[in-house]
């Protein structure tokens, strides 16, 4: 059953590493409606700068295009934030998701999607090769309550 929305937010951006310290700062904005602990939103803005650079380091490594954030804040103070890119995709989700991997070299850790599953409490990412990616990424924001 989905969830009622207690409000949401679309962020639309160009794919440029300048923007990962926009994206960041514009989720927690977003967050702070919900009253979130330093630690938890830390954690969320952690999380969203490994999805927002993973789209513009391998989604859009090849050629230009936008990132979307999509923000909602659900019933409960669930927190969902979905990024999306049009780029190359990811022919492999579950090798990709593995600790350590990575298509980069020795210029990337391979932890993007370990930090993200660490600090969120879900991790979801559908991918099609050649039409791009979209990562969803939910936190329960507890507060201080
Ligand atoms: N948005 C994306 N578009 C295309 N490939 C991606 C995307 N996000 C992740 N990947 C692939 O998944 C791999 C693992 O990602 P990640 O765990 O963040 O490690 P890293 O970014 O350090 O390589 C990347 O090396 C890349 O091959
Ligand atoms: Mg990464």
């Amino acid at each position: 059953m989905n969830k009622t929305k207690r409000n949401t937010c679309r962020l639309v951006f160009p794919a440029k590493s300048v923007n990962e310290g926009f994206a960041r700062a514009a989720v927690a904005a977003f967050a702070a409606l919900a009253d979130p602990t330093v630690e938890e939103l830390a954690d969320l803005k952690t999380a969203v700068s490994e999805a927002v650079t993973n789209a513009v380091v391998h989604g859009y490594r090849d050629y230009p295009g936008d990132v979307t954030l999509d923000l909602a804040l659900l019933e409960g103070n669930l927190l969902r934030v979905k990024v999306r890119d049009k780029g190359v995709g990811i022919a492999d989700v579950k090798l990709a998701r593995q600790a350590l991997y990575t298509t980069a070299g020795d210029e990337r850790s391979g932890l993007g999607f370990t930090v993200m599953e660490s600090f969120c409490d879900k991790v979801k990412v559908a991918s099609r090769p050649g039409r791009g990616t979209t990562v969803t990424l939910e936190k329960q924001i507890r507060g201080r309550a």
